[in-house]
């Protein structure tokens, strides 16, 4: 079914061999790479994104490449298709092993506090913290039917500090942080491991959008990156992928930097 990147003798060794895993924000970026990664080390994995139409040619090519993947549509804006994704996930499988809620917007315009608007902080905080919130609780419902599960969130080494250029951004991301460790303690009994990473500059579409709207930061990201580079998006899901693996069970509750020493 699936296909794995080691073998030993006839049994499978992939970091997530049969485990089940959504992705949100699978269409391109930090998921689309984890989609690949997270099926090429034997997960069955579900991608989701606004529209399946960007999503299709990521499923085939996974299938192409011997791996089970399938797409379903999802805005993080509206709660209800966030539960309706997770019921799909449901309907395909009967299960869920893992969650990479990853999918996120930039500030629509970056900018100080004084003149961010107030649509910009109802975007970010819907689909950037809300968002996660009901994605977690919906995953949850359905990891604890089986023997649990493992979450990760998407946060950002933005979460850590002070963003002038963007506040709601970086404020909704410490939110999520907060979020993430409340629900690690929270289902820790059940099984259910939760933890966050924070990504540093990352070479996505993401970014060059930041660019466009304000030339010089990937320069000033690389540059204030001890590892002198961004990173590349499979860089950051093979740490969701270990996360979301057994070999991280004893890891809940973490938030981890992946961001080439800019946050030590
Ligand atoms: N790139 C960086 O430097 C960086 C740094 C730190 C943290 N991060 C975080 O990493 C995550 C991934 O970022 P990325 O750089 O890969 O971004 P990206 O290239 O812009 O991709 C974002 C993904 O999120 C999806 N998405 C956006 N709005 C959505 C919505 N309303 N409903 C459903 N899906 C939605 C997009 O899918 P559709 O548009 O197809 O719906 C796309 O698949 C984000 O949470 C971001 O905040 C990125």
């Amino acid at each position: 079914m699936t296909n794995n990147t080691n073998s030993a003798g006839s049994a499978p060794v992939g970091l997530l061999v049969g485990k089940v895993i959504l992705i949100t924000g699978a269409s391109r970026g930090i998921g689309a790479a984890a989609a690949r990664l997270f099926a090429s080390e034997g997960a069955v994995v579900v991608l989701a994104a606004r529209s399946t139409d960007a999503l299709d040619p990521i499923v085939k090519e996974i299938r192409a490449d011997g791996g089970a993947a399938d797409a379903v549509p999802l805005d993080l804006a509206d709660p209800a298709s966030i539960r309706a994704a997770v019921d799909r996930v449901e309907e395909l499988y009967g299960r869920l092993d893992g969650a990479f809620n990853n999918g996120g917007i930039a500030q629509q315009r970056p900018g100080p506090l004084d003149t961010t608007s107030d649509a910009d902080i109802d975007g970010q905080f819907a689909v950037n913290f809300r968002s996660h919130w009901t994605a977690m609780t919906a995953e949850a419902a359905l990891m604890r039917r089986n023997d649990g599960g493992a979450i990760v969130n998407t946060s950002g080494i933005g979460s850590r500090r002070a963003v002038p250029p963007l506040p709601a951004y970086g404020a909704m991301k410490r939110a999520l942080n907060s979020l993430t460790e409340t629900a690690a303690v929270t289902w820790a009994p059940e099984g259910i491991r939760v933890n966050g990473i924070t990504p540093g500059g990352t070479a996505t579409e993401m970014t060059e959008e930041w660019e466009a709207a304000t030339p010089g930061v990937i320069e000033a990201s690389a540059a204030a990156t001890p590892l002198g580079r961004m990173a590349e998006p499979r860089e950051v899901a093979e740490v969701a992928a270990w996360l979301l693996s057994d070999r991280a069970s004893y890891v809940t509750g973490a938030i981890v930097p992946v961001d080439g020493g800019a946050g030590a």
